[in-house]
């Protein structure tokens, strides 16, 4: 048997350790101990900077539940991270402690949609959140539809209360869905004779409403309130709130915070996206070990998110999609202008290729539209003389990314290895200046 020579080995393992104890120990520290909390998406500030405005009136709908009435509809629309889950959360977890307090019980019921975005899973969850017992609880899959409606209503009916129903990313529910899971909610609200219900729908989408059927409109039709991006000014605030909670003092400065803000406000006035930068620049700084934040960690963090968010954003599109952007970058390869149509060709070949059905060249098109909406690519209409107007496309993101991302994808991979002769991609992709 070979001498294993623990003792040595024990002490060598033991002196690492201590090695890295010192590292860790002697590491530069920005955030307080559990600093980090304060950006995560489950903290819910306590103090809702600018927004005053949007409480009072989310407040004044919601109002007639305290006198255990139903409110009317609201309905409540802006672009991302403008504060609208924040200020929602806020107003119905205070109303239920008011109701607490008055013994007028008000249930606030906060889903996401984009979780729940099946009729079946949105009722389950609804009709269980209203009981504790096991034996009542409604499982998450195998009861027919019906029986976990009027599951519902009997555990939504056994006492009288004021529920606040809100359904947030409401449009993913529509999306995945249609609107008869919506119009069946609707209706609990007359079927319900204990429980009084008043519905908030949030959503990013202005025109959602649009193309619901008339019996959905009518019944969603009661207060609009519509929330706009922060100014740097306000993100300024916002950001300096959350670094004196989570930074340790004299870790950051106010230019920085400043700096940050502006950044968000140029791009798109989101708080998480500002937020984010922050966090993301204080952990740098953490990491490379500096005594405060600086610009560079700032600028560094703002790189790296960009990255993250297109990888996050091509990640998330469907597989039609995904095959319709990689013929945009296939067709880019070539140097060419790129019309709707031969991206068509292009993503016809793919489909075929990969034994996929074809969709429609209008269904290709929407895609267009869609990944135009999230910046990945440019759609726009151009007059080519006698062909008449036709739409070009060009990619909007760094090509090489962008293959790299989506032949990473389980879906484009195979698809890769059948097109090109081997290195063909390479070498074309190497002559790309990005
Ligand atoms: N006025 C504010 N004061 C403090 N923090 C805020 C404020 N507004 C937003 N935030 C923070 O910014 C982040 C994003 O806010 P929120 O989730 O409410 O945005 P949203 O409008 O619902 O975005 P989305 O449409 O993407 O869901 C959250 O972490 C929230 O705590
Ligand atoms: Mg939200």
């Amino acid at each position: 048997m070979p001498d294993l020579n623990l003792e040595k080995y024990v002490e060598q393992e033991s002196s690492d350790l201590e090695e890295f104890r010192k590292q860790l120990s002697g590491r530069n520290r920005i955030f307080k101990p559990n600093g980090r909390e304060f950006f995560e998406e489950k903290y819910l500030p306590s103090k809702l900077h600018h927004r005053s405005n949007e409480i009072k009136k989310v407040l004044s709908v919601l109002r007639p539940c305290v006198d255990g009435e139903a409110p009317n509809t609201l309905m409540v629309y802006g672009p991302s991270g403008t504060g609208k889950t924040a200020v929602l959360k806020h107003v119905g977890t205070n109303l239920e402690k008011i109701g607490k307090e008055d013994n007028k019980p008000i249930s606030f019921v906060y889903i996401n949609c984009s979780t729940m975005d099946t009729a079946y899973a949105l009722f389950q969850y609804l009709g269980n959140f209203f009981t504790d017992e096991d034996k009542a609880k409604i499982p998450s899959t195998g009861w027919p539809f019906q029986a976990v409606l009027d599951k519902v209503k009997e555990n939504l009916n056994q006492k009288e209360r004021v529920i606040i129903l809100a359904l947030d990313e409401i449009d993913r529910l529509v999306k995945k869905s249609g609107d008869d899971p919506l119009h069946t909610l609707l209706t609990l609200q007359c079927e319900c004779t204990n429980a009084k219900i008043g519905f908030v729908g949030i959503s990013n989408d202005l025109r959602l409403c649009e193309n619901f059927e008339q019996r959905v409109k009518s019944r969603l039709a009661g207060v609009t309130l519509t929330f706009n991006p922060y100014t740097g000014d306000q993100l300024k605030t916002i950001l300096e709130d959350r670094a004196k909670q989570a930074f340790i003092e004299g870790k950051y400065r106010e230019n920085e915070i400043a700096l940050c803000a502006a950044i968000a406000a140029k791009e798109s006035g989101d708080a998480r996206r500002a937020l984010r930068i922050l966090r993301t620049a204080a952990e740098i700084c953490e990491s490379d070990g500096a005594e405060r934040i600086e610009e560079r960690h700032i600028y560094e963090a703002k790189n790296s998110i960009e990255k993250d968010v297109i990888k996050e954003t091509i990640q998330k599109l469907r597989d039609h999609e995904k095959l319709t952007l990689y013929a945009v970058c296939l067709l880019s390869l070539r140097k060419e202008s790129i019309t709707t149509g031969s991206v068509y060709g292009t993503y016809g070949n793919l489909a075929k290729i990969q034994g996929m059905n074809q969709l429609s060249p209008r269904r290709i098109t929407e895609f267009l539209t869609n990944m135009d909406e999230l910046g990945l690519v440019s759609a726009y209409v151009q007059s080519s003389g006698r062909k008449g107007r036709t739409k070009q496309v060009e990619l909007n993101i760094p090509l090489k990314e962008t293959v790299a991302i989506l032949e990473e994808d389980p879906l484009i991979k195979p698809l890769r290895q059948k097109l090109h002769p081997r290195g063909y991609i390479e070498k074309t992709l190497d002559d790309v200046k990005e």
